[in-house]
């Protein structure tokens, strides 16, 4: 402002020709000031037109003209620095956002997560992006660590950690992803591999469980099969394994292409809310239980490793049985109950005698049969009301009917995959993980998963605060908290939505 006034005041053609006495005043006057401000202004030593070279004096113009080359001077180094300080603002950005693979580079997540429907069309259907896999995948140890850690993201301790057990036989990249999403130092990962896997996939778990500490291999390996022959016994072992390591409260059954979406701390707050409660799927048993061939009573079982102080009844009378997902979460009590307590291979092993879906009665039966005491266990109750039990570790897609209702609009033994198109599902629900995204069928929503929960670990993103009535409301959780205060009342139908009643895709 003071500088544009200065202007009108020198300007020659603005003045009268008979006022030029007045005008060299005028400036003198200025200069007088100037100098003054000069001596005592503290910045001394910024260019001032008006007091350089006093022998020289300039024309107005030339004093005009410098003034006006100054402020453009300073005006383009304003600018550079401003351009300097945004590339600085990216270059840190930059740094934080979520590495990914070349395939899925062009896919901007965002856009889909914020339900761009025009865009959607671009990454999906004949556009849908496959994985290309590395088949010479650097497998030193300090590469696995940089792929799975990369450096600078901190991890904040946990309270309470998590133990993965998970069978696997194939899609080693996807499964090392499963790893980096879920990594922390304090949860725990243990794999059971199909002995029919091929020898690669072996020989880079292997070396993956080799390099870190926290990530546990079974030695021994059973054949597992769709009918879900040596399913419970690998979880099993697994979970013996797992029992061993410190640290976590929750344990979570997994398969191959289960996939955890939320981040780390999400868990360990999601499983503080079930507060000790096992969160299993409960569906009438389907009649596969084979009671002509076998007991099923504990004693028969051989189940208790000391049955001193068990209740006679309890252990001559057979147990309950139930149906429902192989995945589901147990509290560190069930699961030190299971390998500690009570020895499960005879049950296994009957179980495993039978001809289709013998996985699923595993731990279900032992939630509905309350009397063998499982910790964090359930009841029978709701199942003898008809009313089925919601569990939300596992989300998957049932659909009998066209694919067409499915996100991806693909089907397969009767579940959608997974597509780009279940983003916000994904992002949205309550589960903990979902089944099933097939790397060879879309990479990408397993790409833009994992970088939703890198935005949620290390940028401090919320774009779904977690339900808590969800979690805490459940008739598991409900159960477990007051099934032993005098006035409780067993309510089966839960006061919320269930997630499996929720509008699917989102
Ligand atoms: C993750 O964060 C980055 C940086 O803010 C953003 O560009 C990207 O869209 C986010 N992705 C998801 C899936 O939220
Ligand atoms: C594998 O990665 C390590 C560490 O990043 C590097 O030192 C080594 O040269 C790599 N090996 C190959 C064959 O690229
Ligand atoms: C079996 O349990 C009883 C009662 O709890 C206990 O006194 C006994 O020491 C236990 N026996 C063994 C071998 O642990």
């Amino acid at each position: 402002m003071r500088s544009k006034i200065r202007y009108q005041l020198l300007d020659p053609s603005a003045a009268p020709k008979t006022f030029k006495f007045i005008w060299i005043l005028l400036f003198l006057a200025v200069c007088f000031v100037a100098y003054y401000l000069w001596i005592f202004n503290p910045k001394k030593g910024i260019y001032d037109p008006l007091t350089t070279d006093k022998q020289n004096p300039m024309t107005y113009e030339q004093v005009v003209n410098d003034l006006r080359n100054e402020i453009d001077q300073r005006n383009a180094i304003i600018s550079e620095l401003q351009k300097d300080f945004v590339k600085m603002e990216l270059k840190t950005e930059f740094k934080a956002i979520y590495p990914r693979r070349p395939e899925t580079d062009h896919i901007d997540c965002g856009r889909i997560l914020a339900d761009d429907k025009v865009y959607l069309q671009t990454v999906s259907g004949k556009d849908r992006v496959k994985i290309v896999e590395n088949k010479n995948l650097n497998m030193s140890c300090s590469a696995i660590m940089n792929r799975i850690l990369p450096s600078g993201n901190d991890l904040k301790p946990l309270k309470n950690g998590v133990a993965f057990a998970r069978i696997v036989y194939t899609d080693y990249e996807m499964i090392e992803k499963q790893v980096q999403m879920s990594y922390h130092p304090q949860n725990s990962f243990c794999f059971a591999i199909d002995k029919k896997a091929p020898s690669q996939f072996h020989e880079r778990l292997r070396a993956m469980a080799a390099c870190l500490p926290n990530v546990l291999l079974l030695p021994d390996e059973e054949s597992v099969d769709s009918a879900g022959h040596n399913i419970n016994l690998a979880h099993y072992n697994c979970l013996r394994v797992l029992i061993n390591k410190p640290g976590w409260n929750y344990a979570i059954l997994l398969q191959n292409h289960d996939v955890i979406v939320k981040s780390v701390y999400e868990i360990e707050q999601i499983y503080d809310w079930l507060g000790g409660a096992n969160d299993i799927e409960i569906t009438p048993e389907a009649g596969r239980v084979d009671n002509k061939k076998f007991k099923w009573d504990p004693v028969s079982l051989k189940m208790f490793r000391n049955e001193t102080g068990i209740d006679k009844n309890v252990l001559t009378t057979s147990m309950k049985f139930a149906k429902g997902a192989v995945q589901g979460s147990l509290s560190r009590g069930a699961v030190d109950w299971m390998v500690r307590t009570v020895d499960l291979s005879t049950y296994i092993n009957q179980w495993n005698e039978g001809s289709s879906g013998v996985d699923e009665q595993f731990i279900q039966s032992f939630q509905v049969s309350a009397d063998l005491g499982m910790p964090g266990h359930f009841t029978d109750e709701c199942l003898k009301q008809k009313r089925n039990t919601d569990f939300v570790s596992r989300m998957s897609q049932w659909m009998y009917g066209s694919a067409h209702k499915c996100g991806s609009k693909t089907v397969r033994h009767a579940i959608c995959l997974l597509g780009i198109e279940d983003l916000r599902t994904v992002a949205a629900y309550p589960n903990l993980m979902f089944n099933k995204m097939i790397p060879a069928f879309d990479y990408s929503i397993v790409e833009c998963t994992a970088e939703l929960l890198y935005n949620r670990t290390f940028l401090g993103q919320v774009d779904h605060p977690l339900e808590e009535n969800y979690y805490a409301q459940m008739v598991n959780v409900l159960y477990h908290k007051n099934h032993l205060e005098p006035n409780y009342k067993l309510e089966c139908k839960p006061s919320y939505t269930r997630w499996a009643e929720r509008e699917y895709p989102l």
